[in-house]
């Protein structure tokens, strides 16, 4: 461990990002802050300052932070069984399989698969995808420009973000990026076409709505050319849009979803459900992994999706999300041009290039937001927020404002 001797007063805090820079690959950027406990909608960093978190680790923290139903049921798993092979089943996956099944509507013809992570979710995805071939003529597979997918090779070759695939080429094959417009896709698909990957919204693009009508016109695109529609709910899931699951406030039902972030309110675990006939199109011994289903992650979710269900918070969501829109609405700044998003997921657009500044100046007045580019700020604030954290967020975040206009 290296340690850089500084000036007085500031040596603790250019120890550990010092320490930091020294241990980790430079693919991370050096934070600026350091966390180290939270409650509820806020965070304190290890000088002792607070920070209301309107970010929820980008969309995960579902019940914010320290949750005594979380706490609990980690804990007691964790006494019990952490983990065991899939050459074994255990009540906490078997509980979360079949309310997963129950909440996006897969219900008895559907059928789940456990992962780690968003990006193995989707790595899952592309397999499905790769097993619909027909008869093998659908060796394309479509996902749209600007899109988010992770990292991983499957993933970021479905990711419609050339300056993240660049260094990383050649790509997994047979994906190709399209415009995200009606046009765009009517003249891409045909019976080639193996599948259709879409973010309900595009949350790293910015909280990017889909055009109207979108959605319905790829399902019946995919639907007469034998193509799967893969929804990648990883970010808009499991309540945050004011749904269990964003397709929800559509007339669609996708033959599968991705899940993955709030399910187990931060701890790591990602999920494919397949709807109808795609549940068939595994076979025993094409996919799998060692964590993925493990009983420590499973019974987190199984509590996380229970409390949500339990408080009302998908409904609250619709709520929260309006009062949150409201408030920037009424902040009736030149510096905002629009909100964008559906419940607790929410995008302001910029009238001006400062998105790092804002959110730079946000932490600094110890409010946690984010800037997935140039000229938008992302709010994902846990589903438990309230009245009060919506009030501090509102005085924070306009006298922030207010500096820069
Ligand atoms: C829509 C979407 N898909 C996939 C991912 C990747 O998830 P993970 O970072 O858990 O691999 C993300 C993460 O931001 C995402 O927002």
């Amino acid at each position: 461990m290296t340690t850089t001797q500084t000036p007085a007063g500031h040596d603790e805090r250019r120890d550990w990002q010092s320490r930091f820079g020294d241990a980790f690959m430079r693919s991370l950027a050096t934070p600026k802050v350091m966390l180290e406990r939270g409650e509820g909608c806020a965070v304190w960093d290890v000088d002792g300052k607070r920070y209301l978190d309107f970010l929820a680790g980008i969309a995960v923290n579902a019940l914010g932070h320290a949750h005594p139903v979380l706490v609990e049921a980690i804990a007691r798993q964790a006494g019990a069984l952490v983990h065991v092979s899939n050459y074994f089943a255990t009540e906490p996956q078997l509980a979360l399989a079949e309310r997963l099944l129950r909440i996006s509507g897969a219900g008895d013809q559907g059928r789940v698969y456990f992962a780690n992570s968003g990006a193995e979710a989707n790595e899952a995805a592309f397999k499905l995808a790769r097993l619909n071939r027909g008869d093998g003529r659908r060796t394309r597979i479509l996902a749209l420009q600007n899109s988010f997918h992770g990292r991983t090779m499957g993933a970021l070759a479905l990711t419609g973000k050339p300056a993240l695939r660049g260094p990383f080429e050649p790509m997994v094959a047979g994906v190709e990026h399209i415009d995200t417009t009606l046009e765009a896709l009517e003249a891409a698909m045909g019976d080639d076409v193996a599948a259709l990957f879409v973010e309900p919204i595009k949350g790293e693009a910015g909280v990017l709505d889909l055009p109207v009508g979108f959605l319905e016109r790829a399902r019946e695109l995919t639907r007469e050319h034998g193509a799967l529609l893969v929804l990648d709910e990883i970010q808009t899931g499991i309540g945050r849009t004011g749904s269990w699951f964003a397709f929800q406030q559509f007339d669609v039902v996708p033959d599968a979803i991705t899940v993955a972030k709030g399910i187990a309110g931060g701890v790591p675990i990602g999920a494919l459900v397949t709807f109808g006939a795609a549940s068939d199109l595994f076979e025993a011994g094409q996919h799998g992994s060692t964590f993925g289903g493990n009983p420590l992650a499973t019974a987190a979710a199984d509590a996380v999706l229970g409390e949500i269900e339990r408080a009302g918070l998908v409904e609250a969501a619709v709520v929260r999300g309006a009062q949150i829109r409201a408030a920037v609405e009424a902040m009736d700044s030149p510096l905002v041009a629009g909100v964008r998003g559906q419940g607790l997921l929410i995008g302001i657009g910029l009238t001006q290039p400062i998105a790092a500044e804002i959110s730079a100046r946000c932490l600094e007045a110890g409010l946690i937001v984010n800037a997935p580019n140039d000229s938008s700020i992302r709010l994902a604030p846990p589903l438990i927020v309230g009245d009060a954290e919506i009030a501090e967020f509102s005085a924070l975040f306009s006298r922030v404002l207010k500096g820069l206009e």
